[in-house]
């Protein structure tokens, strides 16, 4: 389920999709709640939605099936690739971009789904986003907990979800994010959390964040 490097440094090239359909019962049963807390933390109903680090659209197309006006980017061309596949074979239709963004798009919600836990330069990664925002738009950011024993110990979460341990190896967050760091990245952009919540049995924190537009 590995795809072919497109190169990037902070790229994840794991088909999140496929292990969505395809993976152990465990490995499904996380999407599917991912999906559900995230609906459950900010409306997406006629709101123009960014799923930043959209990966091969395991969150992503969800929500495009439940008819949420949402678009993706993700760093990697492989992974934007796989989910072009993956929306055609589902019948759906969403405007999918790899590398950059359209410069003039603004989008009401961004989500950041797992994904600054892959990232070297975090604070760009948010300085982007809120280019992207419109003005009073959310950020729905959801980070796993480096404390929870499944990231702590990497192998037990490879024997329970099924993945490989050559893929796991490559997928693995090499640099997870306390939230004592989230925090401070968040207040010292002039932003705030507004809500907060736990998910998964503690193994993911789902925050909603106003940040100052850029
Ligand atoms: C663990 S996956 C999460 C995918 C998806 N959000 C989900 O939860 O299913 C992280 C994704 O972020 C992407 N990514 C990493 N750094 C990025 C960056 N700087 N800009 C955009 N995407 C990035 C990776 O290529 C990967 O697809």
């Amino acid at each position: 389920m590995t795809l072919p490097s497109s190169g990037g440094t902070d790229t994840f090239e794991y088909d999140l999709f496929e292990a969505s359909r395809s993976g152990s019962y465990l490995e499904r049963m996380f999407h599917r709640r991912r999906v559900a807390e995230l609906t459950r933390i900010v409306e997406l109903d006629k709101q123009r939605v960014l799923e930043f680090g959209c990966n091969t659209g395991a969150i992503l197309i969800p929500l495009r099936r439940s008819g949420v006006d949402v678009v993706g980017y993700d760093i990697s061309a492989a992974n934007v690739d796989r989910l072009r596949v993956h929306l055609v074979a589902e019948g759906l239709e969403a405007k999918v971009h790899a590398g950059e963004l359209p410069e003039d798009a603004q989008f009401d919600v961004v989500l950041l789904v797992n994904v600054l836990e892959y990232v070297t330069d975090k604070g760009s990664v948010l300085d982007k986003i809120a280019r992207h925002l419109a003005p009073n738009g959310w950020l729905v950011v959801c980070l796993a907990d480096p404390s929870h024993p499944f990231i702590r110990f990497g192998k037990l979460r490879t024997f329970l979800s099924g993945r490989s341990h050559d893929d796991i190896d490559e997928a693995e967050p090499t640099r997870p994010l306390a939230e004592p760091e989230f925090l401070e990245l968040i207040i010292t952009r002039g932003g705030r959390v507004v809500r907060r919540a736990w998910g998964m049995g503690r193994l993911n924190c789902w925050y909603a964040v106003k940040l100052r537009k850029l």
